[in-house]
């Protein structure tokens, strides 16, 4: 049995499967419906269901509140249709435009850039190359049939490998073979591109790109895909860790305020130790973003990187700096996917 479902305002039509999810049916289909975590936790994939029933599977009650959930609202990942649907979503432009492909992939390079991140570059097949937008990532295909999912940290045009940032997580059990078993010419299969973190190019607003630790990964994607198109808008990148080391290209960022014009570069540090020497801005870094630039209203920002920063940035930007609250872009580590990305 399958379900039509009716997207407004755009009016796409796409079928949905008896068990499958609305999100899972309209990637399949190509129509770029927002989405992040794609498991309950972040809101990315929320819209409303104006006709018609569906049931959601499990989430976090936070990211749909019981009160949300009776005025018809829903997270389109974990909602599978009990009958047709009309729907009401923001559609991404541009984001069902790239096939999804599963693909093997060979190891062509690790790199430790600081003692816990590394950097793994993988080679397609000679006659393959991946379509993506800078900010999307990929997922790893494991045997036991779960996935981790990582970000490209390359922009798409330097296409010679795909370039991920892996943080360790001691004791997951993918992370632990990457910074131990795993050797060059290994080799992995993943799914992508995914995602609809990606800048959105018809705007003309200038850009905060938000990044903390390993999230800074599609954030460089980003700002070289901008770089390349001679995107002139002013850009400027907050990028906090808790350690100096937290932030493993600092010279590169520094080297982009030197060669990308309307670049800014604000590195923020949240724990800073004594023998680190560390003389920038400290705390948190949303909260630099605000001391900055305490009237967001014009502008949009690009964030990612752990979910509670994400969280504390879309409240109080939106509260405290009259964000609007649709141009607040974010790809979040949630706690599911933090488990995921072990
Ligand atoms: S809650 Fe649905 S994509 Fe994150």
């Amino acid at each position: 049995m399958t379900f039509q479902v009716t997207v407004q305002p755009s009016g796409r039509q796409f079928t949905c499967d008896e068990g499958e999810t609305v999100l899972a049916a309209a990637i399949r289909a190509g129509v770029g419906l927002p989405y992040g975590c794609k498991n309950g936790a972040c809101g990315s994939c929320k819209g409303k269901v104006l006709e018609g029933a569906v049931v959601h599977g499990k989430h976090q009650e936070k990211t749909l509140p019981v009160a949300e959930e009776q005025q018809g609202l829903s997270l389109f990942c974990c909602a599978t249709p009990q009958s047709d649907l009309v729907i009401e979503a923001r559609e991404v432009l541009g984001a069902g435009d790239y096939p999804i492909k599963k693909l093997p992939s060979r190891v062509a390079k690790l790199e430790k850039l600081t003692d816990d991140v590394m950097l793994v570059a993988l080679q397609l097949p000679a006659a393959e190359r991946l379509q993506y937008r800078a900010g999307q990532y990929i997922e790893f295909l494991l045997k036991d049939g779960k996935r981790r999912s990582y970000s490209m940290a390359n922009a798409p045009h330097l296409d010679e490998h795909i370039t991920l940032h892996i943080r360790h997580m001691p004791g997951g059990l993918f992370t632990d073979h990457v910074f131990g078993a795993m050797k060059e010419r290994d080799i992995l299969r993943f799914e992508g591109p995914l995602g609809t973190f990606f800048l959105r190019e018809e705007s003309d607003k200038p850009i905060v790109l938000l990044a903390s630790g390993t999230g800074f990964a599609p954030i460089k994607a980003i700002i070289e895909h901008a770089a390349h198109q001679k995107i002139a808008r002013p850009m400027t990148l907050y990028w906090g860790g808790r350690r100096p080391k937290d932030l493993y290209m600092h010279a590169l960022c520094e080297e982009w305020t030197r060669t990308l014009p309307n670049f800014k570069y604000v590195p923020v540090v949240s724990d800073a130790q004594p023998e680190d020497g560390w003389t920038g801005r400290a705390g948190f870094v949303h909260q630099a973003v605000m001391q900055d630039l305490p009237d967001l209203s014009s502008h949009q920002v690009y964030a990612c990187g752990a979910p509670l920063m994400i969280e504390a940035a879309q409240r109080d930007f939106s509260a405290q700096c009259g964000l609007p609250e649709d141009e607040f872009y974010a790809d979040s580590f949630t706690s599911e996917a933090d488990l995921a990305k072990a």
